[in-house]
């Protein structure tokens, strides 16, 4: 998909893939400056182990404690950021889903695109890395979220560590936040701490899926055939309520379930362009051809 975007702008850049065995990550990432990269994604397993040979990170890649995107600054310093939040809030603005607050998504226009959906009650189903930066996104923008996961003590620390995380950032965020959010009192009222709880998943379900405007699936449960619904089948989904899944490597029993039930459906492709038309801003400085990224995903 970045190739795809540099052909559209006419950009003399490459993008490849780098195969890097986990005891050389650090000499790697230390090399990207004096090859002449502009920056790099970094990806599985390497998320967490590359944060040691970086020079800063960003606070939200502090937060989420993964880093997805590297920028090689001037300098030759290396800047850690996770895009995955950012990929997810832009790709619902794009389906017409407007959480207040959202962060990354000004590039996109967002005041040409009509919003249907205003949650701020989410449901978050799984609590590992992928969650974290989508919860983090929901809760910065001001929703309240509820992560609901098979490991209950995998949520709570999820919480815990976001909570803090969230609170320290609350003054630089809300003077980022527009006006008509701040006008929500539904959402300025709760402390960022506040507005994460931790529960078993599924037990919890029938308690919090009736209120949950946005529930989204984290967990891994639909990457394969058979896999079981990381979802209470008894529980219907009703109309206005958005479901959104991460996978996107195929269609999900989840969203087929929400769709035939009225429910909004999304899968995970859209926030995988929109992750990635981030980074590509951060690396060239010029607005991502989002929909030129989404199509290559799409029919690679
Ligand atoms: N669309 C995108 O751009 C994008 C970006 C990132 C990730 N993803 C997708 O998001 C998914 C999760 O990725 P990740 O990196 O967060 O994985 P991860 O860190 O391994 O987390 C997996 C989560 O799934 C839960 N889980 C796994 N098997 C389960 C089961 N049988 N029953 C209930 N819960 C189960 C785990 O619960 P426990 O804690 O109890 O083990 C955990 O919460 C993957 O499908 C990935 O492809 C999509």
């Amino acid at each position: 998909m970045h190739n795809a975007a540099f052909a559209a702008l006419g950009l003399d850049w490459a993008y490849v893939p780098l195969p890097v065995p986990p005891e050389r990550v650090g000499e790697a990432v230390r090399g990207l400056a004096a090859l002449g990269f502009a920056g790099a994604n970094i990806t599985v397993p390497h998320k967490q182990a590359v944060i040691p040979f970086l020079d800063e990170l960003t606070p939200i890649a502090r937060a989420v404690g993964a880093v997805n995107t590297l920028v090689v600054r001037p300098d030759g310093s290396l800047l850690g950021d996770n895009t995955d939040g950012a990929g997810f809030m832009a790709d619902l603005w794009a389906h017409g889903v407007r959480v207040c607050g959202s962060m990354g998504v000004s590039e996109y226009k967002p005041s040409a695109l009509p919003h249907s959906h205003t949650p701020t009650r989410a449901l978050v189903l799984g609590a590992g890395g992928a969650a974290r930066a989508v919860v983090y996104a929901l809760a910065e923008a001001g929703a309240r979220v509820a992560v609901a996961n098979r490991t209950q003590d995998r949520a709570q620390a999820l919480c815990q560590a976001l909570g803090a995380a969230l609170e320290a950032t609350a003054e630089t965020q809300s003077a980022q936040r527009d006006s008509e959010c701040l006008s929500d009192l539904r959402v300025s009222a709760v402390r960022p701490s506040s507005r994460l709880s931790a529960h078993p998943f599924p037990d919890a379900l029938p308690e919090l899926a009736a209120e949950a405007e946005l529930i989204v699936n984290t967990t891994s449960l639909g990457l394969h055939e058979g896999d079981p619904l990381p979802w209470d089948a008894a529980l219907p989904f009703r109309p206005g309520q958005v479901v959104y899944d991460l996978i996107y490597n195929r269609p999900t029993a989840l969203l087929a379930l929400a769709r035939s039930q009225g429910a909004t459906a999304i899968d995970g492709l859209g926030m995988l362009a929109h992750q990635g038309a981030r980074a590509f801003e951060l690396w060239t400085g010029v607005a991502a051809p989002a929909e030129v990224m989404l199509e290559a995903i799409r029919e690679p």
